[in-house]
């Protein structure tokens, strides 16, 4: 296994092309068509054992759920079912999936800024886990219909208590100047408000998330520590004894196993990019800092026998994806820095040549959105050198449809390297796009959403969705 990039059982080369979990990615594109997206069961699983490996350690019940925003395509909501995940949810409309695929209502949470009454009627109807409050006037809002509907809703409520991770600033949610959850002391005001034998609002649990992407362990273990020292307050100045904490999701994954572009970045872009945690571990040490304040403090009672949240996505399913995507158009161009220099009219001469494939942000909008970085290789001829520089854009008719940061502020790499001659009609892929990429795709340009395949664990190949077809295109419109 020389590739960087490879991953033993899921991501290698055979005859000298990309093969996902022993399949051939050109024998996918060629029936499938491109762009076209591919999982791996078998990876789901193992991303979700690796996170499951924790309770063990914790020796408190650990509740992952899954969050279905980064990609809640069926299928994949089933693989994380029958793994034995539960499930978060952010909307009426996930719910509906997460209970249609078989999830219980016990094992379903639900976050989100702007619930309406009729999600929290949807919620509280089936008895969720938790909804997870925004702010007061959420916890009002649910008051009211649970009271309508003459049910008891379990709340949880969302804090920002002011944790800083070493993330982007757009993925930092544990802040006051992010748009999420509520201040500590509003929170302890609401625990106060509502009793522990309140008839219609069961107040079970608290709940944070730092952030998406986090490089390093010590944001959880502040968050939980934090987390804990808000359950104790609200213990003992209103009684209230909460069932869960939850530490939300955020768990990186290294989208640079290869390291070709790394000098590209800026340093803390490239550590966050090419972070590697153990889950498990962070865990465990967030759960150790946790225990020992709560042991200084006297107040071990509080964490016997309660449950830990967490809620990730990127970590269980963004390297058990792929995107294929086909080169559909070829040109050269002159070096646009020297276009208009006289500086050194040799190089004058010299041209970027640029690829133009099908895959364009309205499949992977990250990268046009957070500038994030998938690391593109040729999926027909992945053994050899990947060392020529192309310009790479999207089939997208809008100027900002490219791989490099158009801006000029080298947020991405400006080339991409590939084999020599790259023609029309390769095959190349994307690596670990598998969060945050479906499920934010859209039809923009007219463009039919793609196809998904999962590999099975016994290697069966499963279409999971069906290319889009043109009448997809106007589905709703009334005309
Ligand atoms: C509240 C909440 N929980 C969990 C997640 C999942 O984060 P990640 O995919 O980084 O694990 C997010 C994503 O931003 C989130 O907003």
């Amino acid at each position: 296994m020389n590739q960087a990039w490879a991953i033993e059982n899921l991501l290698g080369v055979n005859n000298g092309e990309l093969e996902v979990c022993g399949i051939s990615t050109t024998k996918l594109a060629d029936e499938f068509g491109t762009p076209l997206f591919v999982f791996s069961e078998e990876r789901i699983r193992e991303n979700l054992s690796e996170l499951k490996r924790s309770e063990d350690r914790i020796g408190s019940k650990l509740k992952i759920c899954y969050a279905a925003k980064a990609n809640s395509v069926m299928a994949i909501l089933r693989t994380v079912r029958d793994a034995g995940a539960d499930l978060e949810v952010n909307s009426g409309g996930e719910l509906y999936k997460a209970l249609k695929i078989g999830f219980k209502p016990d094992q379903i949470i639900f976050n989100g800024t702007s619930k309406t009454e009729r999600e929290l009627e949807e919620a509280i109807t089936a008895g969720i886990y938790a909804i997870q409050a925004d702010s007061v006037f959420e916890i009002e809002l649910a008051e009211r219909v649970a009271k309508r509907i003459g049910m008891r809703a379990n709340i949880s409520l969302r804090l920002v208590p002011e944790i800083k991770s070493e993330t982007l600033s757009g993925l930092q949610t544990a802040l006051l100047t992010s748009k999420f959850g509520m201040m500590p002391d509003e929170a302890l005001a609401a625990f106060r408000r509502w009793k522990p034998d309140d008839p219609n609002l069961n107040l079970c649990g608290i709940h944070l998330h730092i952030g998406s992407q986090n490089p390093s362990s010590e944001p959880y273990a502040e968050a939980l520590t934090k987390l804990f020292k808000n359950l104790l307050e609200i213990n003992e100045t209103t009684g209230h004894r909460l069932s869960h904490l939850n530490l939300g999701g955020g768990f990186p994954v290294n989208y640079l196993r290869d390291r070709s572009h790394a000098g590209d970045f800026s340093p803390e872009k490239r550590e966050m990019l090419s972070a590697e945690l153990e889950p498990a571990k962070v865990l465990e040490k967030a759960w150790d800092a946790m225990a020992i304040v709560a042991e200084n403090l006297d107040a071990q009672h509080l964490i016997d026998g309660i449950e830990l949240l967490i809620e990730p996505g990127r970590s269980v399913i963004s390297d058990a994806g792929i995107c294929l995507t086909t080169v559909r158009n070829k040109k050269e161009r002159p070096i646009e820095q020297l276009r208009n220099s006289d500086a050194n009219p040799d190089k004058k001469s010299q041209k970027d040549t640029w690829l133009l494939t099908d895959a364009g942000f309205n499949i992977l909008l990250s990268m046009e959105t957070y500038k994030w970085y998938y690391h593109l290789i040729s999926a027909s001829r992945a053994a050899l050198p990947h060392k020529t520089e192309y310009k790479l854009a999207g089939p997208l008719c809008d100027g900002g449809d490219v791989y490099f940061d158009i801006e000029g502020e080298g947020r991405l790499p400006d080339h991409r390297k590939l084999p020599e001659n790259v023609e029309v009609g390769e095959v190349l892929a994307l690596l670990n796009c598998g969060a945050y990429s479906l499920a934010q795709m859209s039809q923009y340009n007219g463009r039919q959403l793609p196809a998904v395949v999962l590999i099975r664990e016994d290697g069966e190949i499963e279409l999971i969705r069906e290319r889009d077809k043109y009448e997809d295109l106007h589905s709703n419109d009334i005309f």
